[in-house]
């Protein structure tokens, strides 16, 4: 899979440099929830900080796009 550069995507966990647009894909590609988010980009597997923000996204990809 590629990975988008930092500058294309404000970074969303600082610790693993994980991109908002990262998680995002991830999200769309079938992990949702925290755990399958970390499995697929590894993010909030340093200090944790991140996981409301990843949390913030899966809610709004479902508040968008509501599960079949
Ligand atoms: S900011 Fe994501 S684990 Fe620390």
């Amino acid at each position: 899979m590629e990975k988008h550069t930092e500058e294309s995507s404000p970074l969303l966990c600082t610790c693993l440099r994980v991109t908002e647009r990262e998680v995002i894909e991830a999200i769309e590609g079938g992990a949702h929830d925290l755990p399958a988010v970390r499995e697929a980009t590894e993010a909030n597997t340093g200090c944790g900080d991140c996981a409301d923000d990843i949390e913030d996204l899966i809610a709004d990809h479902f508040e968008r796009r509501p599960a079949c």
